[in-house]
């Protein structure tokens, strides 16, 4: 049994089977809708039942409460049809060109860049490029069939190179080994390109937007993929880029996004560290959000793109939203929320 899901306000269609996730048979028809980790835990899938009935399926009452529910919002990630349905989404866009695909890699280079993240680089099989759009991420495929999410932090590149940036957990699955075990020419699986979370094409010239981009910790490597492709093809854009940190070693490459500002017109480069300002620190200290408030209490007219922590994503949401004025839709988000323990 297939049925019919129409998303509003553009009218596309797809079909969806009830076994499928919304998500999902929507990524199977080349329709992207805005979403994260696929996963129940971030909530970038969210969208309105106009008609029609959903299963809520795995969806974890911390990312749609009951309320939610009953004021007719789904996870897309998580819902499953039971009729034909009319789906109210923020955003829909057709990415015909860019396949999500699932093959090997070697790891071509493994180095520190702070004592808990490691700058990863993997080698894609030659002569079949490998396509996305700077921001998105990729998942391994880990042999116990769970998966784990890292963003590329590289611009699209002839030679099939992608870079990740590994933050430790500790007591996780998957980290810990890239920083013990795994070493140069090792292979594993990856499947991507993944996410929703690109920079947005202005509608015409004249409605160009200013840009602040957001990044906590490890949420640098989205953003720098973004700025690298802007440097790339030679693009201008006022762009206000905050990176926080707890400390100055969690700012892992201060040097090269200073860098930035003389190679990308209109950049500007602007460091948070959280913890006391260590001797010698004459930057920003605070909440990096808190930063981006101060230098720029009204936000009506500029898009934000915002990268980390859950936590982080959510405080500034909320603050730019409300304070800041910014309205909601322009506000996007990659939460790097953990996978969860039973895999996708
Ligand atoms: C779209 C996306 C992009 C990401 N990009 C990056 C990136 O570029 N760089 C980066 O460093 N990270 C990124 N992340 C985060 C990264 O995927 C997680 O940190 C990952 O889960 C770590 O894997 P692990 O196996 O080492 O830890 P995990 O085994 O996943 O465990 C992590 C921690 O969470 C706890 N935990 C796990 N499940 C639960 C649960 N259900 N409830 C409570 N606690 C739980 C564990 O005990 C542990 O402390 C991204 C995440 C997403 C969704
Ligand atoms: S909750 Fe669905 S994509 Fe994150």
């Amino acid at each position: 049994m297939t049925f019919k899901i129409t998303l509003q306000p553009g009218r596309q269609s797809f079909p969806a089977d009830p076994a499928t996730n919304l998500l999902q048979a929507a990524l199977d028809a080349e329709l992207v809708v805005p979403y994260g980790c696929r996963d129940g835990a971030c909530g970038a899938c969210r969208a309105r039942v106009v008609s029609g009935e959903v299963d809520h399926g795995r969806s974890p009452l911390a990312t749609l409460p009951d309320a939610e529910r009953a004021a007719g919002m789904a996870l897309m990630c998580c819902a499953h049809a039971r009729s034909d349905l009319v789906l109210e989404c923020r955003e829909v866009r057709a990415l015909h060109d860019i396949p999500v695909r699932k093959l090997p890699c070697r790891i071509q280079a493994l180095e520190r860049l702070a004592p808990d993240v490691m700058r990863m680089q993997l080698r894609l099989p030659a002569g079949d490029a490998f396509l996305f759009q700077p921001g998105q991420y990729i998942d391994f495929l880990l042999a116990d069939g769970q998966r784990r999410s890292f963003s590329i932090a590289n611009a699209p590149q002839a030679d099939n190179m992608l870079e990740l940036h590994v933050r430790l957990i500790p007591d996780g699955h998957f980290t810990p080994r890239v920083f013990d075990q795994l070493k140069p020419r090792d292979i594993l699986r990856i499947e991507g390109p993944l996410g929703s979370f690109f920079l947005r094409e202005a509608s015409t010239p004249e409605a160009v937007p200013p840009l602040v981009f957001l990044a906590g910790g490890t949420g640098i490597a989205p953003l720098k993929a973004i700025v690298e492709d802007l440097i790339a093809h030679g693009a201008a854009r006022d762009i206000a880029l905050y990176w926080g940190a707890r400390d100055i070693a969690g700012l892992y490459l201060d040097g090269l996004a200073h860098a930035w500002q003389s190679a990308l017109p209109g950049l500007r480069y602007i460091p948070v560290i959280s913890d006391e300002a260590p001797d010698g620190w004459h930057g920003r200290t605070g909440l990096v959000h808190h930063a981006v408030l101060a230098d720029l209490p009204d936000l009506s007219a500029h898009h934000v793109y915002a990268c980390g922590s859950p936590a982080m994503i959510e405080a500034a949401r909320a603050d730019f939203c409300t304070r800041g004025g910014l309205a909601a839709d322009n506000f996007h988000a990659d939460a790097f929320t953990f996978s969860r323990p039973d895999g996708a």
